[in-house]
């Protein structure tokens, strides 16, 4: 546990893919969180990276503007910068760490390059004013799901993290999403197909589970599976998908789900755990969400789920992370640059 007298503050920039994001914190409670989301992707159906870098250096003085303003913090009374140094779009990550560089030479303080991933476990201890700010003891375990991530970690602490299970090929994310996108749904497709499984039946159609080994993942062949099963039925009526887009999007969620939860579970049987947490985009998903919790409580399981804004993209995330690096005086230099892909 941090015993930490003095206040720190931190401001947070995330810039991995296509949100600006801004955070300004004190220790662990956050005092704002700004974040600009570019729609310019969503004609394209993905996230055009070249794009993305532009919108970045349109929106990150604004929105580092705000986060300051909401706070009512001056540039010189923070403590040190955070940024995300990766994993993301290389374009984008270079706009959020080139600004930080420059920030926190300009104010003389230090700058704490922050993994991203590391970051979406770590949503989990964020304080805010009016929460509870109970947070998971260690170690526990989390299973952080997002669209390019699947995977089991154990948080051994906040700086000690180790993956002991990770998709082969899709993240669940991208299963929903790619999923989506054959089913004529927009970009990202996960959001939309959540909300139209609320009115379908998660049993009308059985979808491909893989089996592999250990704690590992597959979503790959699900997704091939989904395809060949509309473009059969689409051959012998072409209204196929219209009349049944709520059962077809609960059947698919509840086969991601239930794929995450079947290795999750096994993980918490073998490591024994007391805590478990979920982090990243697709934690925003109602079914998932209710399943982690059902477990939870069947399971005498303490359980952590970031609220819905910490579950997506943001900077919140990297302050916080940012403040666990800064007690452990682990600081990074100006020389250093992002990483477009690497690991915990
Ligand atoms: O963590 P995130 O914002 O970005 C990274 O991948 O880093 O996650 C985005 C992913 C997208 O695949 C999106 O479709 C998915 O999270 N997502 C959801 C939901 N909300 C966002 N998937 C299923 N249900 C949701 N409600």
């Amino acid at each position: 546990m941090i015993h930490n007298t003095q206040k720190t503050y931190i401001l947070a920039i995330e810039s991995s893919c296509d949100d600006t994001a801004a955070a300004v914190s004190c220790n662990r409670m956050l005092l704002s969180n700004v974040v600009a989301n570019q729609k310019i992707h969503e004609q394209y159906g993905g996230v055009v990276p070249e794009l993305a870098s532009r919108a970045h250096q349109q929106n990150i003085i604004p929105v580092v503007h705000e986060a300051l303003k909401q706070a009512g913090i001056n540039k010189s009374q923070l403590d040190a910068i955070a940024f995300t140094r990766g994993p993301g779009l290389m374009g984008s990550l270079l706009v959020g760490a080139s600004f930080a560089k420059g920030l926190s030479l300009s104010l003389n303080i230090p700058l704490i390059d922050v993994n991203h991933l590391q970051a979406h476990v770590m949503a989990n201890f964020i304080e805010e004013k009016e929460s509870t700010n109970e947070h998971p003891s260690f170690p526990f375990l989390c299973l952080l799901v997002s669209g390019g991530n699947s995977q089991i970690i154990l948080v051994k602490s906040a700086n000690d993290m180790e993956i002991i299970g990770k998709t082969i090929d899709d993240a669940a994310g991208e299963a929903f999403d790619k999923c989506a996108k054959i089913m004529g749904l927009p970009y990202p497709g996960g959001p939309h197909i959540d909300n139209l499984a609320k009115q379908g039946n998660a049993l009308a159609f059985r979808l491909s589970k893989a089996s592999i080994e250990g704690y590992d993942y597959s979503f790959s062949g699900l997704k091939t599976s989904f395809l060949y099963l509309l473009r059969d039925a689409l051959k012998q009526n072409e209204g196929f998908i219209a009349a049944n887009q709520a059962d077809l999007c609960a059947s698919l969620q509840h086969t991601i789900i239930e794929t995450l939860m079947h290795k999750f579970k096994q993980a918490v049987a073998d490591y024994g755990v007391k805590d478990i947490a979920l982090a990243g985009g697709v934690s925003a998903n109602s079914g998932l969400r209710s399943a982690f919790e059902k477990f939870g409580l069947e399971n005498n399981k303490a359980v952590f789920i970031p609220k819905l804004a910490f579950t997506m993209d943001n900077a919140a995330m990297i302050a916080v992370t940012g403040y666990y690096k800064y007690l452990d005086n682990n600081f990074c230099n100006l020389a250093l640059a992002p990483y477009a892909r690497v690991s915990l």
